[in-house]
C-alpha cells in the first residue's frame, strides 16, 4: 500500500450566504494519526467533507491518494435503507453473496478484496457496539439516532479505505463505548483523522490540527503537547488583558482626578475650567484611546492609513496625506501595520489618529509626548496642539515645548497635594 495522504491546496470555503468559513488552507494529512479541534461552528465538519471528497471547496483543491471513508457527525439513513447500508458494507455484502452463488464478475472480487468473512466481521462489530440483535437486513428506520451512529461507526472500522475521517465519533457513546473506540482505532492501520472534543480520544492522536477563523494550525505533538501550548497562549493572552485593564484603570483615575479639579475650579467661578467628559485620550507613546472611536483605534494591527480613515471618514485623502507628511509619516509608514513601526512612528501615528479625528476629542491628556519625537516632528506636534481647540493636559519636562503650546494653567504636585496656578510662560520660555 502506498502512503495514505490527503492534501489541501489553497482551499477556501464560502457559505451560501456569502460568509467565508476558511481561506487558503494548505496542509497534508498522512499516516500520522491526527486530531482536528476547533470551536463549534468554525467549519470542522465542512472541512471534513471537503477532505473526504463529498463537498467541493469554493476555491483551491484537495488531492487524495485513495478512497476515504467519512463518518458524518449525524447520520440520517435514507428511507428504505438497512443496517448494511448504514455500515457502508451493503455493496460488498451483495458482491460476496453473488460470488458465493457462483458469480465470477471481476468487479465483485475486487469489491470484496480479502474480506471473505465480512458478514461475520459485521456481526461481531455489531455485538461489540452493543447491538447484537441487529442483522445486515434490519431496516435502519428501526434504530434510534444513537444506535444508527453506532452502526455507522462499526461499519467505518470495517472499511478498507486509505483514510478514515470520523466526525465527533464518541458523542453517542457511553464510557465503555468510548474506551472500546480508542482500542479499535489503535488497530486501524491506515490514515486517520478524528474530529473531537473528547480529550481521552484526542490523547491517543499523534498530532493535533486546530481550525480557527485564522486558518489551520498544526501543533507538532500529541494532545498533551497541544494542551500545554494552548495553556501558554491562554496565559499570555490573560497577561496582556490584565495589563490593558491596569493601564485603563490608571487612565480613568487620572481622568477622574482631572475632572474633579476642574469641577472645583468651576465652582470657584473660574472661567478657565473646561468641560471634560465623554472623550478622553491619553498618549504616553505606546497607547491611544478615544471614547468616540475606541473600537476603531483598538485595531492595533491595522495600518495607520486605515485607522486614520476610520477616525475621520469625511476628510479628503490628499488632505490626510499632507497632514501625515507634516508629521514625517510617509506613504510606506502609514501603510505598514502598527507592529512594524518604531516607537516614534507609533507615537506619531497615534497622535495623527487622535488629532485628526472627526469629531476631535474634547480632552487630550499627553504624557511626555515629545520623548520619542525628532525635531521636525516635535515642531509639527506643537503646531497641531496650538490649533487643537479642546481641553489639553500635558505632562512634560521640555520647557521649550511647553512654552509653545499656549497653556493657561499649571498643575504642580506639592506636599499639600496638587496645586493649580496660572501658567507663567515667560519665566519658563528659554527658547
Ligand atoms: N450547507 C450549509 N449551508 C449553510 N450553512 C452551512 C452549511 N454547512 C455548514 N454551514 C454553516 O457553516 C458553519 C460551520 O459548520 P460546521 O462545519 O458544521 O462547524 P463545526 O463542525 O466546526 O462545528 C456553521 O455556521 C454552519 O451553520
Ligand atoms: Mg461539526
Amino acid at each position: 500500500m502506498t502512503n495514505p495522504t490527503i492534501t489541501l491546496h489553497d482551499v477556501s470555503f464560502v457559505l451560501p450566504d456569502g460568509r467565508p468559513l476558511f481561506a487558503d488552507l494548505n496542509e497534508t494529512l498522512d499516516a500520522t494519526r491526527t486530531g482536528l479541534v476547533g470551536r463549534n461552528g468554525v467549519g470542522k465538519s465542512v472541512l471534513a467533507r471537503i477532505l473526504a471528497g463529498l463537498q467541493p471547496p469554493t476555491t483551491g483543491h484537495c488531492a487524495r491518494s485513495g478512497p476515504v471513508h467519512y463518518l458524518a457527525q449525524r447520520v440520517t439513513p435514507p428511507p428504505g435503507s438497512t443496517v448494511a447500508d448504514l455500515a457502508g458494507v451493503a455493496e460488498s455484502l451483495a458482491a460476496l453473496a453473488r460470488i458465493e452463488a457462483g458469480g465470477a464478475a471481476g468487479a465483485d472480487f475486487e469489491r470484496v478484496g480479502d474480506r471473505w468473512d465480512l458478514r461475520e466481521r459485521l456481526q461481531a462489530a455489531l455485538r461489540r457496539a452493543g447491538l447484537p440483535w441487529l442483522d445486515p437486513a434490519t431496516p435502519a428506520a428501526r434504530l434510534s439516532g444513537g444506535q444508527a451512529m453506532r452502526v455507522a461507526l462499526a461499519g467505518a472500522l470495517l472499511s478498507e479505505a486509505d483514510f478514515l475521517i470520523l466526525d465527533e465519533p464518541s458523542n453517542h457513546l457511553d464510557r465503555p463505548g468510548r474506551l472500546a473506540l480508542i482500542d479499535q482505532l489503535r488497530a486501524w492501520p491506515r490514515g486517520l483523522l478524528v474530529i473531537s472534543h473528547d480529550r481521552r480520544l484526542l490523547g491517543d492522536m499523534e498530532r493535533i490540527l486546530e481550525l480557527s477563523p485564522q486558518g489551520l494550525r498544526r501543533y507538532g505533538g500529541d494532545y498533551r503537547f497541544y494542551a500545554e501550548r494552548k495553556a501558554e497562549e491562554h496565559a499570555q493572552a490573560e497577561q496582556t488583558l490584565a495589563r490593558r485593564k491596569h493601564e485603563r484603570r490608571r487612565e480613568e483615575a487620572a481622568l477622574r482626578q482631572q475632572q474633579e479639579r476642574q469641577q472645583r475650579r468651576r465652582a470657584r467661578g473660574d472661567r478657565h475650567g473646561k468641560q471634560a467628559n465623554q472623550a478622553r485620550v491619553l498618549l504616553d507613546g505606546q497607547k491611544e484611546r478615544s471614547e468616540h472611536s475606541t473600537g476603531k483605534l483598538r485595531r492595533q494591527h491595522a495600518a495607520t492609513r486605515e485607522r486614520l480613515r476610520a477616525a475621520n471618514r469625511g476628510a479628503a485623502d490628499s488632505d490626510l496625506r499632507m497632514r501625515l507628511a507634516q508629521l514625517g509619516l510617509d506613504a510606506d509608514t502609514i501603510a505598514a501595520p502598527r507592529a512594524a513601526l518604531s516607537g516614534g512612528e507609533r507615537l506619531k501615528a497615534a497622535l495623527a489618529c487622535v488629532l485628526y479625528a472627526d469629531p476631535p476629542p474634547r480632552l487630550l491628556l499627553l504624557d511626555e509626548p515629545g520623548n520619542h519625537l525628532d525635531l521636525p516632528s516635535l515642531n509639527a506636534l506643537e503646531t497641531l496642539l496650538r490649533a487643537y481647540r479642546g481641553a489639553l493636559v500635558v505632562v512634560s519636562h521640555d520647557d521649550a515645548f511647553l512654552a509653545r503650546l499656549g497653556l493657561t494653567e499649571e498643575l504642580t504636585a506639592t506636599d499639600e497635594g496638587w496645586a493649580l496656578t496660572p501658567w507663567h510662560p515667560v519665566e519658563r520660555d528659554r527658547s
